[in-house]
C-alpha cells in the first residue's frame, strides 16, 4: 500500500548560469550547470516521503538521459517508481538561465508529460493507493494527460480513495467549467488565494463555502505570508504562519501541501493539518530551491509540531 501517489508532471529544471542572456544573434557563455528535478506533485510526494509516508508517482518521462535522473532521484528520496511510464520523446524540462546580475530567461519543455493516455497506467496503482495528489500539465502537447487525471477521480471516487488537488494557476485558466467534474471528487482542495478568487470570482471564504457545497471535503487555501485558511463546510481556521527569515519562496506551495496531506493521512484537525503546512512550507522558504530544507521524519520529531 502507498500512503499517498503523485500524479502530474516531471520535470527536470536545469539552471545555467551564464555570462549574458543573448538576445537575436549574441552569443552567451554557460558557467555552470545545475540539475534539480521538479514538477509540483513530485515536490510534495518528495515531502511526504521524507516525513516517512510510503509513496509513488504516475507520471511519464523520456527514455533518455533526464529520464533516468529524474527516476533515480526518486529512488534516492524513497519514492517508488514503478508506476512511472518510459515513453517515446523527452522528458520534460525548464531550462532556465540566470545572469550575473540574477536576471532570468526561462524556456520550458513539456515533453511526454502532455502525451500520458489513460490505458498506459498500469491499474495496479488504484488497488495500492489511499490518496492520489494532482497536480497541473502544461497541456501544450495535447490534453490526453489532463483527461487521465480526470478518469482516475471517477476511480478513485469508486474505490475510495482519497484525491488532493492543487490546480496551479495553469489549471485554475481552464476555468470551472472544465475543472467541475474533478473538483466534485475531490478530498482535499489546495489553491492559493489568488487562483481560488480568480476561479470563482468571489472572495476566498465564500468560494471556498461554493467549492464545499459542490461536493469538495475540505479547501485549504494557501495565503503566503498571512498562513492558511481552511474549512470542511462546518469549520473554518485560520492558522498564522510561523515568522521566519524568507530566503526563496519556490515550492512553498508545494511543501504546504506535504506537510497538509501529511497531517489528514494522520487524522489530525484542520487546524493541526494547516499549522504542519505552514511548518513545513517554513522550512522550505529558509532555504533556495523548491525542495531544498523539507524536514525529515526525525527533524519533524524534533521541532515538536506534532
Ligand atoms: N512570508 C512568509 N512567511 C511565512 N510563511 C510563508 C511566507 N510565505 C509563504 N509562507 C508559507 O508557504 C505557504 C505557501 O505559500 P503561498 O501562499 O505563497 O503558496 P503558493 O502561491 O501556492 O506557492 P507556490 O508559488 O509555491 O505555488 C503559505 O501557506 C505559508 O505557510
Ligand atoms: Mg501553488
Amino acid at each position: 500500500m502507498f500512503d499517498a501517489v503523485g500524479f502530474g508532471a516531471l520535470n527536470l529544471d536545469k539552471i545555467f548560469m551564464v555570462d549574458k542572456i543573448p538576445k537575436k544573434d549574441e552569443e552567451g557563455f554557460v558557467r555552470k550547470i545545475e540539475l534539480h528535478p521538479g514538477g509540483s506533485s513530485a515536490n510534495t510526494i518528495v515531502g511526504l516521503s521524507k516525513l516517512g509516508m510510503r509513496t509513488s508517482f504516475i507520471g511519464k518521462t523520456g527514455n533518455d538521459g533526464d529520464g533516468r535522473v529524474l527516476i533515480e532521484d526518486f529512488r534516492r528520496q524513497g519514492v517508488d517508481t514503478s508506476f512511472i511510464i518510459m515513453g517515446d520523446g523527452r522528458s520534460g524540462n525548464a531550462m532556465i538561465f540566470v545572469d550575473d546580475e540574477g536576471n532570468r530567461a526561462i524556456l520550458v519543455d513539456p515533453g511526454v508529460n502532455d502525451t500520458i493516455e489513460f490505458n498506459e497506467i498500469n491499474p495496479e496503482v488504484f488497488e495500492k493507493a489511499k490518496l492520489i495528489h494532482l497536480t497541473s500539465f502544461i497541456c501544450k502537447n495535447g490534453i490526453q494527460s489532463f483527461e487521465s487525471q480526470k478518469m482516475a477521480v471517477e476511480i478513485a471516487k469508486e474505490k475510495g480513495i482519497y484525491i488532493t488537488f492543487d490546480p496551479g494557476l495553469i489549471y485554475i485558466e481552464r476555468g470551472l467549467k472544465e475543472l467541475e467534474t474533478m473538483i466534485r471528487g475531490t478530498t482535499i482542495f489546495l489553491p492559493n488565494r489568488k487562483e481560488l478568487e480568480l476561479l470563482m470570482n468571489m472572495d476566498y471564504v465564500d468560494a471556498s463555502r461554493e467549492l464545499i457545497s459542490m461536493g469538495c471535503k475540505i479547501v485549504a487555501v494557501k495565503m503566503g505570508a498571512e498562513g492558511c485558511y481552511v474549512t470542511n463546510g462546518k469549520e473554518e481556521v485560520t492558522v498564522k504562519p510561523f515568522t521566519v527569515e524568507v530566503v526563496d519562496t519556490t515550492g512553498a506551495g508545494d511543501a504546504f501541501n506535504a506537510g497538509f496531506i501529511y497531517g489528514f493521512l494522520k487524522g489530525y484537525s484542520l487546524g493541526k493539518c494547516g499549522r504542519i503546512g505552514n511548518f513545513v512550507a517554513s522550512r522550505n522558504i529558509q532555504k533556495v530551491g523548491a525542495r531544498a530544507g523539507l524536514p525529515s521524519k526525525d527533524e519533524f520529531a524534533d521541532a515538536g509540531i506534532e
